[in-house]
């Protein structure tokens, strides 16, 4: 009897033991995997951008000088590289030890985003979509899918005109990374940043050779829906940009 029971009992152990050492390789062998597989749905979403110049041909100047709100562009496509510089222009980092930004901050506190919509066939190398720019990793993700140009552009009063640009760059605030610090004062800081992120795409725009319009009436919320931008973050200014058209 005795003799039985720990044969029972020692078969009851092993049995257990040899559950507990499958289910939890079972359990580290599916989280691998699904690590994997989402690895692979961020790095198709997210791309590294070129690294955007420091030198111009035009100067700062002449880009002033020249600098016109443009509301009518060519079907040419933009590169990579142009986008890579407008992004960069609005809010790359510019600071050699990596935390500051192409524009000043009230408290270097940075409530600002970028995102962009690309229209189909309208940015070498970038599907059409509506992208989120990281300026620390210096790299745009995928947060909408499609050719969502029409859409913006009726959000914002039926502007047309702005669906002909291949490229339009939206300057969202989130208030809460400002206003802990500074209050409701930290709302004002916010939009005026968005003025100075504003200008340097204008600038930059005009340093290319491209125009670039900007927008500031349109429903905040049709837009955030369109372009799928969090509930927290306030759209403040689109930009459209391209190639001018001609006598422009
Ligand atoms: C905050 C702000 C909002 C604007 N919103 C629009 C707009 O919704 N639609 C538009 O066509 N132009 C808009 N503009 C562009 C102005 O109409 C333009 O800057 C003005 O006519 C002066 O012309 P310029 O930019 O060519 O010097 C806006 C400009 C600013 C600064």
């Amino acid at each position: 009897m005795t003799v039985y029971m720990r044969r029972r009992d020692f078969l009851k152990g092993f049995a257990g033991l040899f559950l507990s050492i499958f289910s939890s390789a079972f359990f580290f062998v599916e989280k691998a995997r699904a690590r994997k597989l989402n690895g692979n749905v961020q790095e198709r979403k997210r791309m590294k951008l070129p690294k955007p110049k420091t030198h111009g041909d035009v100067s700062l100047e002449t880009a002033i000088k020249q600098r016109r709100t443009i509301r009518s562009f060519t079907t040419e496509p933009l590169s990579l590289e142009q986008c890579s510089q407008l992004f960069w222009a609005a809010q790359g980092i510019t600071e050699d030890r990596g935390f500051k930004r192409a524009a000043p901050s009230g408290g270097a506190l940075y409530p600002m985003d970028i995102y962009a919509v690309v229209g189909e066939n309208c940015v070498k190398g970038l599907k059409s979509g509506a992208y989120h720019y990281d300026p620390k990793g210096h790299a745009v993700s995928l947060v909408s899918e499609g050719d969502l140009r029409n859409k913006v552009a009726s959000a914002a009063l039926s502007q047309t005109w702005m669906a002909a640009a291949p490229l339009n760059i939206l300057i969202t605030s989130e208030y809460d990374r400002i206003t802990g610090k500074y209050g409701n004062r930290g709302v004002r800081y916010a939009i005026i940043e968005a003025g100075h992120i504003g200008q340097n795409i204008l600038l930059q725009s005009e340093a290319m050779g491209l125009g670039a319009g900007i927008v500031g009436a349109f429903d905040d919320d049709k837009v955030r829906r369109v372009v799928n931008i969090p509930p927290n973050h306030e759209p403040l200014l689109i930009l459209p940009v391209g190639y001018k058209t001609e006598g422009l």
